[in-house]
């Protein structure tokens, strides 16, 4: 292997081999992580995009003891009004920490330090500077601002990059939680536009790799499809998977719900998509996402609840019985073609 090329692993590629389990019951497993100064009871964080996280999905991501990171692509103003409709949403229901749940995402120019002094002080203490290719000087710029305003009193996740060398430079620039994948969403078309990314397994354990691991949380973001997916993504180092498509098909998710001939649907775009571009600055330039539809899946406590179900049972074969002691104990074998063959359902059908 020359410094040209690598050889590197996605989440097909891999397969967690199963271990030797004493655990009688999914009751006795934890799912429980702490964020900056929050303890979650799940390892999974909303993606702040405008098809997933508004003020309706970030209070039952809120409830369900999870974190969303309100999306940015509107004014400040309307930004403003979603966090205050967070906090009415989760009042009502009793939540005793709101601002424990919720970060809010900001840009790298224009009015992001704005935008974030705004929201912070209407207490919010997490931040989510939000790019997608975030290992720039513009970020570093970004960082230190946030900094020079805010010392040490909010918690900052930034991102998105591929590499442990992105990863060390966005933690010395300041970054507290790190956004890890490039060109993985479901929605991404980054990789056919600019032929650039890398499989966002691969970029985890990377970062992972790096001695700023567990000092900056590493969160997966993109491309996860299932509890499977999850269980892959923290055994290899993350501490969070970020998720968009998993969330855009349910009760919560802003948009309505459409009637097709193939049944219920929502409609899920990425952030880089022309539809997506054109309605929020009004106008597009590099498209790097699509618009596409999901499936209707209902309520997103529902949706949880079955990823849940899954990562405690990944937890189980491989005798953990919580996040940290997984994360020690997971080991990966590398699949050949027929395994991937293997590991997918494959009954044969009567013909
Ligand atoms: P999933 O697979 O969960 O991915 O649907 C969500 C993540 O995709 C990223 N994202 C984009 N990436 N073009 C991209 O290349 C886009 O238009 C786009 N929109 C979102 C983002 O990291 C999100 O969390």
């Amino acid at each position: 292997m020359d410094d040209k090329f690598r050889e590197t692993l996605s989440y097909d590629d891999v397969l967690l081999v199963p271990q030797a389990s004493s655990i009688s019951s999914r009751k006795e497993i934890s799912l429980e992580s702490r964020f900056g100064k929050s303890m979650l009871s799940i390892p999974i964080v909303a993606s702040p995009m405008d098809t997933v996280t508004g003020s309706v999905m970030a209070s039952a991501i809120a409830l369900y003891g999870g974190m969303s990171v309100l999306h940015r692509y509107n004014t400040i103003h309307e930004q403003v009004l979603m966090l205050k409709e967070y906090l009415f949403y989760t009042g009502r229901e009793g939540l005793e920490n709101p601002f424990d749940y919720i970060a809010v995402a900001v840009g790298m120019n224009g009015d992001a330090i704005e935008r974030a002094s705004k929201l912070v002080s209407m207490g919010v203490k997490y931040v989510c500077v939000d790019v997608a290719h975030g290992h720039h000087t513009m970020m570093r710029d970004t960082l230190k601002q946030l900094r020079d305003r805010f010392g040490s009193d909010i918690h900052i996740i930034a991102g998105n990059v591929a590499t442990k060398e992105g990863f060390e430079d966005l933690a010395k620039w300041g970054a507290n939680s790190i956004r890890v994948g490039v060109g993985s969403g479901s929605i991404c078309s980054t990789r056919i536009q600019t032929g650039h990314g890398m499989p966002v397994l691969q970029s985890v354990l990377d970062c992972a790799s790096s001695r700023h691991s567990g000092r900056a949380y590493i969160i997966a973001d993109g491309g996860i499809r299932n509890s499977g997916d999850i269980c892959k993504a923290l055994a290899a180092g993350a501490d969070y998977v970020m998720v968009g498509s998993l969330l855009a098909g349910t009760t919560e998710s802003p948009g309505e719900v459409i009637m097709t001939d193939k049944g219920k649907v929502k409609t899920y775009r990425g952030m880089a998509s022309k539809e997506a571009q054109n309605a929020w600055k009004g106008t597009h330039n590099s498209i790097e996402g699509i618009s596409a539809t999901v499936p209707f899946r209902g309520p997103v406590a529902a949706v949880l609840d079955e990823l849940v179900v899954g990562i405690k049972s990944g937890l189980s074969y491989s005798g953990a019985i919580d996040l940290e002691s997984f994360t020690a104990k997971s080991r990966f074998i590398r699949q050949t073609v027929g395994g991937q063959r293997e590991s997918d359902t494959h009954i044969l059908s009567n013909k």
